[in-house]
């Protein structure tokens, strides 16, 4: 082993993108190569970016303008540091980045990142910038160290890419075609997760209920996946509403450490919109989908994005889009307005909508979903609900925990507590979590 570095990796976007941050680490972890959590002093600066939307895109450009003095710095104290950008800008403009961004060593894919240890050899050799944005015929899977210890709560990516090409997004570009994990690598890899501390695992995809291989189907993986004890939950996040098939709805109702908790994109709830985005799915597709799902688990919670402003967008479409709001009754979701990304067909589609009216429409949206989120949490007070701590609380003696749907909960509770599933009664309600109280040892008797 080499001697002590110091790398720093900034995440942005999707969860899938944190996965791959933890990956970097443990690829870059037999170099020497410790995480650090400022840029200020680090041998290697990781930006793990997105492409999704503009904004995101152009900040990792402001992000790299400030790394220069910190670079100087560096390199007056003798040191160098190496600037990578990884993930899905790198993706899209792969070698353009080093002629805006001179600072940048390294431009990475999100499926080469298993040679970055090879890259970083590279730019120390000097042998000028060093690009690699292919996609592999090698999964790079087969590549990386096993994850360790990842926590109560962890994340396991079992799929990635897209096939659907909806006409707005730029993720089957950078992310490439839909590839499945191996059904045996699955399971091992969230054997060892559970064996080194996680109770809850997230499996992740862009289309994770697309996954299949090895002859399974996505419902046959949570079956087998739920069978792992001293697993308490699985989730999985995202899903696309085509993807949901009869084992699927069977699954949400015999397994049982599967949460009541769903993100299922919607997007719009006008049919022209739809289809003008390429979903493949009507709004009504979309609300039988849910009704079959909640036939199978009647508490199931539902979560979803939204786009609003897409090209064309009238005030009527608008409309259908807050009444499926209401139809579903979603406790949480994600809603952006429309930014028209390069390559994609959408932005090239007429009748823009103003910035203004976009903008009106998203605070709509966020209100409706506000007023659903906000009634939902205050129907949980008094309740007694099943908490994973796995955070410190804000103060001593206080931990943070999530409820199977997702919501944050504190509470007064012992050390031990940490990393485990305990039954906790709501007390009240702030703008963005619930406060509860850990059940006494008697009540806990009574409960059970
Ligand atoms: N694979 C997932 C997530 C894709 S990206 C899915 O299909 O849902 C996450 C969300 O970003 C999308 O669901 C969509 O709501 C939003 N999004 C994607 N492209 C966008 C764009 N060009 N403008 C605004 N929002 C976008
Ligand atoms: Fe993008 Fe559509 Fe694929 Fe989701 S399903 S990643 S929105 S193309
Ligand atoms: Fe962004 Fe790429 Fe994820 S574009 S949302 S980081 S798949």
């Amino acid at each position: 082993m080499s001697e002590r570095k110091k790398v720093f990796i900034k995440t942005y976007g999707c969860q899938m993108n944190v996965y791959d941050t933890a990956r970097m680490k443990d690829v870059l972890a037999p170099l020497g190569y410790a995480a650090v959590e400022t840029p200020a002093g680090a041998d290697l600066v990781v930006l793990n970016t997105c492409h999704i939307r503009e904004k995101a895109a152009e900040k990792v450009y402001s992000d790299l303008g400030r790394l220069r003095p910190l670079a100087a710095e560096k390199a007056e104290a003798g040191g160098r540091m190496l600037v990578a950008v990884a993930g899905c800008v790198a993706q899209a403009e792969g070698e353009a980045m080093k002629k805006r961004a001179p600072i940048v060593d390294i431009v990475l894919g999100p499926q080469t990142y298993h040679r970055l240890p090879e890259m970083v050899a590279r730019a120390l050799r000097d042998e000028g910038a060093v690009f690699d944005t292919e996609f592999p015929v090698e999964p790079k899977f087969d590549f990386l160290p096993p994850p360790g210890a990842e926590g109560p709560s962890a994340f396991l990516a079992i799929q990635e890419g897209c096939d659907r090409f909806c006409t707005y997004c730029v993720v089957p570009y950078t992310r490439g075609a839909e590839y499945a994990r191996p059904a045996a690598d699955v399971l091992a890899e969230a054997k060892r997760l559970v064996a080194t501390g996680a109770r809850e695992l997230t499996l992740l995809g862009q289309n994770v209920n697309a996954w299949a291989a090895d002859g399974w189907s996505f419902g046959r993986l949570l079956r087998e996946l739920a069978e792992i004890d001293g697993l308490a939950r699985l989730r999985y996040t995202t899903s696309h509403p085509l993807a949901v098939d009869d084992e699927l709805i069977a699954a949400h109702r015999d397994v049982a450490k599967l949460v009541p908790f769903l993100h299922l994109p919607i997007q719009s709830g006008s049919d022209r919109v739809l289809k003008a985005m390429n979903r493949g799915h009507t709004a009504a597709d979309y609300l039988r989908t849910v009704e079959r799902l909640r036939a199978a688990r009647p508490d199931l919670a539902m979560s979803s994005d939204f786009i609003v402003g897409f090209p064309g967008e009238t005030d009527a479409e608008f409309a259908e889009t807050l009444a499926v709001i209401r139809e579903v009754g979603f406790i949480q979701a994600f809603s952006f307005k429309y930014s028209a990304r390069p390559g994609t067909p959408a932005a090239l589609m007429p009748n823009r909508v103003p910035q203004e009216v976009a903008e009106a429409r998203l605070a709509a949206v966020q209100a409706a979903l506000g007023e659903l989120q906000a009634a939902f949490n205050a129907g949980c007070v008094g309740r007694v609900l099943p908490v994973l701590f796995d955070r410190p609380g804000r103060h001593p003696g206080q931990l943070i925990g999530r409820s199977p749907t997702m919501q944050a909960v504190h509470a007064e509770a012992p050390a031990d507590a940490m990393g485990t599933v305990r039954p906790v009664r709501i007390v009240g309600v702030g703008p963005n979590s619930l406060a509860g109280e850990l059940l006494s040892g008697d009540e806990r008797e009574a409960a059970e």
